[in-house]
Order: C-alpha cells, then sequence, then structure tokens
C-alpha cells in the first residue's frame, strides 16, 4: 500500500507520521515538491522507513532536504544517512539549536535558484519562540507551512491525546478554529517584523494550505489567515 499521498499531480507529495512532543502524542505532515528538473526537496522530513524510500525514490531524487521550523529538525538526519548527496537547508536559528546537524544552507527570504522558477519563500522571524520559512508553489497555488497554522478539531482524522485537547480547547482556544502554534500565541514578539512574513504569505494568494498538525485547508484561506494571525496584523 503506497503511503505517500499524492497531493498536487506530479508535484507535491504528503505523508502524515506521528511523532511524540511536549508529552503528547501528535501527528505531523512531510510534503516532497518535485521541482523543475525532476529534484526532490524534501520538506519536514518524518524518519525514513526503507519502504518509504523505495517510494520517494520511484518519483525522483532526493537532493534538498529542509528544515523549515525550529520545531521541525527531528528527522533530518535519518534523511542525510539515507541521501549523503542531499544538500540540507535549516532555519535561521536551527544552526544554534541544533549545532550536531550538518548542513549546508540557511534558508532566507529569496529563494534559491534551484527552486526560484517554482517556490517562494520568506522567513517568519521576530517571534520569541519559534520561527518558520513558509514556501508557496506557484503552480498549484500552494501555501506550505509548518506550524504557522494549525488545524485540528472534531473532523481531524487522525487521534488526538487528552492533553492535546485540552491545550488546544481549554487553553488556546484552538479546537475546530485554525490558529499559529502554542508556541507563537506565547509569544508574538516583534509584531512589526512578523508582520512583515505575514504579510508576504497573504500576498501570495494561496488557495490552498499544507500544514504539519491538522486538516489541510483548501478554501477561504485569505480569511483564515487573517484570522488566525490577527493579532499581529491588527485587524
Ligand atoms: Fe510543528
Amino acid at each position: 500500500m503506497s503511503q505517500l499521498t499524492k497531493y498536487v499531480k506530479d508535484q507535491i507529495w504528503i505523508y502524515d507520521y506521528p511523532i511524540r512532543f511536549a508529552s503528547m502524542d501528535l501527528f505531523a505532515r512531510m510534503t516532497i515538491i518535485k521541482l523543475d528538473d525532476e529534484a526532490l526537496m524534501i520538506h519536514s522530513p518524518c524518519e525514513i522507513s526503507d519502504l518509504l524510500k523505495d517510494e520517494i525514490d520511484a518519483i525522483g531524487d532526493v537532493k534538498y532536504i529542509v528544515a523549515p521550523g525550529s520545531y521541525h529538525h527531528l528527522f533530518v538526519t535519518s534523511f542525510q544517512l539515507k541521501y549523503p548527496n542531499a544538500e540540507t537547508f535549516l532555519c535561521p536559528g536551527l544552526e544554534r539549536k541544533r549545532p550536531d546537524i550538518k548542513f549546508d544552507w540557511i534558508l532566507g527570504n529569496q529563494p534559491d535558484h534551484r527552486w526560484s522558477n517554482v517556490l517562494d519563500q520568506v522567513v517568519v522571524q521576530g517571534t520569541k519562540y519559534i520561527w518558520e520559512v513558509a514556501f508557496f508553489h506557484r503552480p498549484s497555488k500552494t501555501l506550505i507551512l509548518v506550524d504557522l497554522l494549525e488545524n485540528i478539531g472534531d473532523n481531524y482524522k487522525h487521534p488526538t491525546d487528552r492533553l492535546l485537547r485540552f491545550w488546544w480547547k481549554v487553553v488556546f482556544k484552538m479546537w475546530d478554529n485554525p490558529k499559529a502554534a502554542p508556541e507563537y500565541q506565547m509569544g508574538w514578539g516583534r509584531k512589526d517584523i512578523v508582520k512583515n512574513g505575514l504579510n508576504k504569505i497573504l500576498s501570495w494568494n494561496a488557495q490552498r494550505v499544507i500544514l504539519a498538525h491538522g486538516e489541510l485547508i483548501e478554501s477561504n484561506v485569505t480569511n483564515i489567515l487573517r484570522s488566525a494571525w490577527r493579532k499581529v496584523l491588527g485587524t
């Protein structure tokens, strides 16, 4: 049985995987993007099995491994071991948080020339506890985030543990109410700087969102983003 889910025909695949974080069992999502030259970008990697590797190898060549956020670095080395010639790109700050991870590049506000004809990107920084690099897949108008938007509620297909339900429902009021991850909400920090990044994302006019935790969003994207980020945008 196929493990990867085709999301955009011949261009984007996704894969949900369980993780344990802050004493909670939850799911995260890896995204695989095929670039013009058949190279694959692995975005927010999972722990890779031989079975999954076979499936990935059937769709293209893994050339780029991307850790796009402060908390999405756990399985970079798992992919590096399977693909020693791939280049690794880190979200700014991870080079200090995870000095043990070997990397080639730090992601910036300009997309790398090897993917700039397909993807745009922006670093969302200025927040206190968590940064990430947002990507936009132009051909399919897909915004690719990790933690800037989480969408978990009654219709979520994966089981959610009691602790997560408590935090999402009672503390952060984000059950069936997409918001940025708690680490954002606990410290938006320099909102003027954060706002620059968020406005760049909004300027892309995405039609759908791949996010790391929760159901994908495929309609009403701009309104959902504006609502989720209203404490920064001031709208
Ligand atoms: Fe996350």
